[in-house]
């Protein structure tokens, strides 16, 4: 995206959290058959850690598209194409509801058949599949191993970066999960990663500049889906504005008035940011793969 249309942000980071994701990792992959990535279905890029493709080697891949409630379906396919395409197995779900977490284990099995003819062959029948489960704070990780498992295996609705010890979740007598709990943090090399993180609720809006944040979303939904601008707040969004004041535009719609002629961007932006948590601008997804 252009650059110059956005505002600049100062975002905190917490690199230290890297480096002991990378220890786990390197200190465990030896004893897993295959690495499942949980990613944000609207964000599958910045939920990723590049990193994450030498760590783990070789191993056979299955990513884990999540949210997809929240995500855009036409887009979610695309995505799904573009990891397969790179040798990987993908599944779509949500794991809040549960929708489509019944394709994980035949996904897994499917993935690891020559794996398992090969235990088989060994004698080693019913031997566990065992299976590494990554993925950046507040994914959905401890809610998607809960389907899976079928009971309260981990605990979820951690606040963001709040780690727990690694732990083993058996899934039936042929398949054990490693979680690794909350140590998994992105990659964030630029502003954009950082805001695409922010407006998900991966990192907390709380340290950075909510304004700001939200000034650039305008833009970024202006950009990828005037539609559902058009159709919460029912305004056009002007091109030639800046982030502010097309919040300041919406703010005028919404009725936000702090006093005759002034509107309350501040409230705009926490409505704009909460709004779209809430799933209520629509399922919009804001990264394309590159096809
Ligand atoms: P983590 O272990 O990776 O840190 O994440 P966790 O399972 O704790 O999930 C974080 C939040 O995301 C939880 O909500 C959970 O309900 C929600 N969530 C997980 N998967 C999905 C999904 O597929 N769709 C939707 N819509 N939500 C999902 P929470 O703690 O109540 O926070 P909130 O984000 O709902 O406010």
């Amino acid at each position: 995206m252009d650059g110059s249309i956005y505002e600049k942000m100062n975002i905190q980071w917490f690199p230290g959290h890297m480096t002991k994701a990378q220890r786990m990792i390197g200190e465990n992959i030896g004893m897993v058959d295959a690495v499942c990535e949980i990613l944000d279905a609207r964000i599958p890029n910045a939920s990723r850690n590049p990193d994450i493709d030498s760590l783990v080697g070789d191993k056979p891949r299955l990513i884990i598209l999540n949210r997809c409630d929240l995500a855009d379906e036409t887009v979610t396919k695309r995505w799904k194409k573009s990891f397969e395409a790179k040798g990987m197995s993908v599944i779509e779900c949500d794991a809040k509801s549960g929708k489509g977490v019944n394709a994980f284990v035949p996904a897994v099995k499917k993935l690891l058949a020559d794996k398992i003819a090969a235990n088989e062959a060994k004698g080693l029948v019913g031997k566990p599949l065992r299976i590494m489960i990554l993925g950046i704070p507040n994914v959905g990780k401890s809610t998607f191993i809960n389907k899976v498992a079928g009971r309260k295996a981990a605990a979820a609705g951690d606040k963001p970066g709040v780690t727990r010890g690694k732990q083993w979740i058996s899934i039936d007598r042929s398949l054990d999960l490693l979680d690794t709990p909350g140590i998994l943090w992105p990659k964030f090399d630029n502003q954009q990663v950082g805001e695409l993180l922010a407006v998900t609720n991966a990192i907390k809006s709380d340290v950075i500049d909510k304004e700001t944040l939200a000034a650039n979303f305008m833009i970024r939904l202006r950009e990828m889906y005037p539609q559902s601008l058009e159709a919460r707040y029912k305004f056009t969004p002007d091109r030639e504005l800046n982030g502010f004041e097309l919040l300041e535009q919406c703010a005028k719609k919404r009725g936000f008035l702090i006093s005759k002629g002034e509107y309350d961007i501040e409230r705009m932006a926490n409505t704009l940011l909460g709004e779209y948590h809430e799933g209520k601008l629509g399922r919009l997804t804001l990264e394309l793969p590159d096809e």
